[in-house]
């Protein structure tokens, strides 16, 4: 983060970090530099310092200074997606014999990333409770180059000790990555916990609005950032200046959206643990989840992502997704738009028989901004 932001509260910089008014027309929100190439006034005569857009994009640049902002890094960068920014950050970071400490609930498709295609690069990882300080400690071994942890986790909204499992990183000489995709950085910020480098899917809170599909990474340190900004460009999917500058305008209100979240979150959890047709709730607000004291310790407040389990087994978990009708059924999460969804047969399907499989009575709501009590309604209608 720049100085000029350091001082600032994170509303503030949300909107300010990044969003300079434009020097030629003094447009208050960074225009879109839709533009591939840059005229150079004499050979290596760059105006601005920019010359490719897969290089940089001024656009890009806004989002960067602020995602960097906001996560108190040093460096931030954008991509086409959230895969896309962790592949950067793997292809990077490891080589051939390394090794990897991997959680037992963390988002499917990056599951996928570690088990079908870096594995197959002769990276090999471990899967551990990373809610489990020890656990953690005892998979590193010798050729551990770093350790992932997701909190709160997708789907089973388990929470992981940022800070303590930093402690274990440092002990060892590794770097921990942390996916702060479901808290946002107004609820957490893993860089000043001791996390090296944080991941986002820019595709949920971030972007906020479920139109637009993007990654980033954020580092504490400049020189992994430079490193990972020469990886960017060398392997390419960056972030395009439309997508930058629609995340950049979902980003200023996500101070706003994220407090709604939560609050809307939390009088559905209140809802849930009553009804008889839900079996367990699975939400870090609540006193009995095991995560409860370090999520109270690390986070603003618990967020908008709630899972919970169903009398009846599958079927009847399927049939509640479907009967919804205000919550969409649909994969992703994090816009103002509530969604449902069965993770076991949609966004974990790609998990199934692995250490990493979900239960199969397990539904997944993502809790929009709507009115609660309509919200309220239409989950009562559809569990039945
Ligand atoms: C926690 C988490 N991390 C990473 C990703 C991947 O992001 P993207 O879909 O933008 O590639 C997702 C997507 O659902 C996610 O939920």
């Amino acid at each position: 983060m720049s100085d000029q932001h350091s001082h600032q509260s994170f509303e503030t910089r949300a909107i300010h970090a990044g969003n300079t008014a434009d020097p030629l027309t003094g447009a208050v929100v960074p225009p879109i530099y839709q533009v591939s190439t840059y005229k150079q006034d004499g050979v290596g005569g760059l105006r601005g310092g920019y010359e490719y857009s897969r290089s940089a994009n001024p656009t890009r640049t806004a989002l960067e200074e602020n995602l960097a902002a906001l996560e108190g890094g040093r460096r931030g960068l954008a991509f086409a997606s959230g895969l896309a920014a962790e592949d950067c950050l793997l292809r990077t970071l490891l080589a051939p014999g390394d090794h990897v400490v991997i959680p037992n609930d963390a988002y499917g498709g990056t599951f996928r990333l570690f088990a079908k295609v870096v594995e197959r690069w002769g990276v090999d990882f471990s899967v551990a409770n990373t809610s489990d300080v020890e656990e953690v400690r005892a998979a590193v071994n010798d050729r551990t180059k770093l350790i992932w942890v997701e909190t709160p986790s997708n789907p089973l909204l388990g929470i992981t000790d940022i800070e303590a499992i930093a402690g274990v990183a440092r002990q060892a000489g590794v770097k921990l990555v942390v996916d702060n995709t479901f808290a946002s950085p107004y609820l957490q910020q893993p860089l000043a916990l001791g996390a090296d480098v944080v991941v986002h899917s820019l595709t949920k809170y971030m972007g906020g609005h479920s139109d637009v599909v993007g990654g980033a990474l954020v580092t504490a340190d400049e020189a992994l950032g430079e490193e990972l900004a020469y990886h960017q460009n060398a392997m390419g999917a960056v972030a395009g200046p439309f997508d930058s500058w629609i995340v950049l305008r979902g980003i200023k209100t996500l101070a706003v959206r994220m407090d709604r979240h939560s609050e809307n979150a939390e009088k559905i959890v209140e809802m849930l643990t009553q009804h008889p047709k839900v079996t367990q709730v699975l939400y870090p607000g609540l006193p009995e989840h095991p995560g409860h004291e370090i999520a109270a310790k690390q986070m603003r407040s618990f967020g908008g992502m709630i899972s919970f389990r169903v009398e009846g087994g599958e079927e009847a978990a399927v049939e509640v997704c479907n009967r919804a009708q205000l919550f969409t059924l649909g994969e992703s999460l994090g816009g103002v738009e509530s969604l449902i969804e069965h993770p076991g047969r949609m966004t974990h399907a790609s998990v199934a028989g692995s250490a990493l499989e979900v239960p199969a009575d397990l539904v997944r709501l993502s809790v929009g901004i709507e009115n609660v009590d309509d919200l309220l309604a239409d989950l009562r209608q559809a569990l039945g």
